[in-house]
């Protein structure tokens, strides 16, 4: 049952600390600062990865190759609907990783099988042991996240984000100390967040807005795209997702007093620094600004609201800055008094192309 909660998709935004130490279990040495995954010892020398998902689990999949391409290796994320093994080339030293929670989507099954077909080397990246991608691929790597049964994809693209994050440590060579111990962190960050975030106000103030944009840069950009995902499929309102600097190619002409944006920023780099003028481009056109940030960009100068992540590095601030955005996703619906769990024209396993 939902065990007090008013929506599955509440429970199990509450359970992502419990599914995140679970996909972790046995799979990280903190003392060693070593990730290790049994399941994939045996995947032979890899040239090119090729991501293939839909939905959030593509947003994941977005995640996962920007961390492969940071560790030195070839990788793309596509669209499985898009993808065909006759336009991208596939041999035996690609490794074609099919990203699906439930391992039964149509889409995504058949470019593994195209995959299969071409000779290259699969992995089923998924929640549900002996679905039908665990079974079509040489290798499953389980994100054990435990049932997820909201049409909302939540605990299950974070525990996407940790299994990715293994992977891409597993085969860009090895992990760190600082990466383990944030990877250890982020269960405790993320019940902080669930404990004190601020999401159920920023959700009344804006609930009656024209239009929600979500803006990030790096590791934060499929996090832009999941949040407008996740708000618009359960709260019907229109929301967009941009990598910041795309805005000025266009997404800006959208943007007004009546369009809240979210920004992601985090860390205090060169690409936080850029999101921060993106910040203030926006709030030129009198949009309000709801920065997710950690505090160590000076973006709160310039936002009318702040959500607060705990400082981490890139990965473990892009698991914790979703959070936040589940929580205004599932404010926002709440408020509308939508059908959170079972929204309008969706279902939670997609089994026709
Ligand atoms: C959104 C959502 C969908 C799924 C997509 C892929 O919240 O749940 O976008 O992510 O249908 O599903 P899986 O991961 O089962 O292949």
């Amino acid at each position: 049952g939902k065990s007090g909660y008013d929506h599955y998709m509440h429970k199990e935004i509450h359970e992502q600390p419990t599914a995140l130490r679970q996909c972790l279990r046995g799979r990280v040495d903190e003392l060693n600062g070593t990730v290790t995954l049994e399941e994939l010892d045996s995947v032979g020398s890899v040239s090119d990865v090729q991501l293939v998902a839909c939905g959030t689990s593509y947003h994941a999949a977005v995640f996962g190759a920007s961390l492969l391409c940071d560790r030195g290796v070839h990788a793309t994320a596509m669209l499985a609907s898009e993808y065909s093994s006759e336009r991208v080339p596939v041999d035996s030293s690609t490794l074609v990783v099919g990203v699906t929670q439930s391992g039964e989507t149509a889409d995504t099954m058949r470019a593994l099988r195209e995959a299969n077909k071409a000779g290259g080397e699969t992995v089923a990246v998924t929640n549900t042991v002996g679905s039908s991608a665990a079974r079509e691929c040489d290798h499953a790597l389980y994100i054990r996240a435990g049932p997820e049964i909201g049409v909302a994809a939540t605990k299950t693209f974070a525990s996407q984000q940790v299994a990715l994050t293994l992977l891409a440590c597993h085969l860009g060579g090895e992990a760190t100390h600082e990466l383990v111990r944030a990877l250890r962190d982020v269960p405790d960050q993320i019940q902080t967040i669930l404990d004190t975030s601020q999401a159920t106000s920023i959700a009344q103030t804006y609930v009656d807005s024209d239009a929600f944009f979500f803006i990030g840069r790096g590791s934060q950009y499929p996090v832009a795209l999941e949040g407008a995902l996740k708000l618009k499929e359960i709260s019907y309102e229109h929301a967009e997702g941009f990598a910041a600097g795309e805005l000025k190619h266009g997404p800006l002409a959208l943007v007004t007093a009546e369009t809240p944006v979210f920004a992601l920023v985090t860390g205090d780099d060169e690409q936080a620094r850029k999101t921060v003028s993106n910040v203030k481009e926006v709030k030129a056109r009198g949009a309000p600004v709801v920065a997710v940030t950690d505090g160590r960009s000076d973006v709160d100068r310039y936002a009318d609201h702040v959500l607060e992540v705990p400082p981490s590095t890139d990965i473990g601030t892009a698991i914790t800055a979703n959070v936040q955005l589940q929580l205004v996703a599932y404010w926002i619906a709440h408020e509308l008094g939508r059908s959170i769990d079972k929204p309008r024209h969706l279902a939670k396993s997609v089994t026709v192309e």
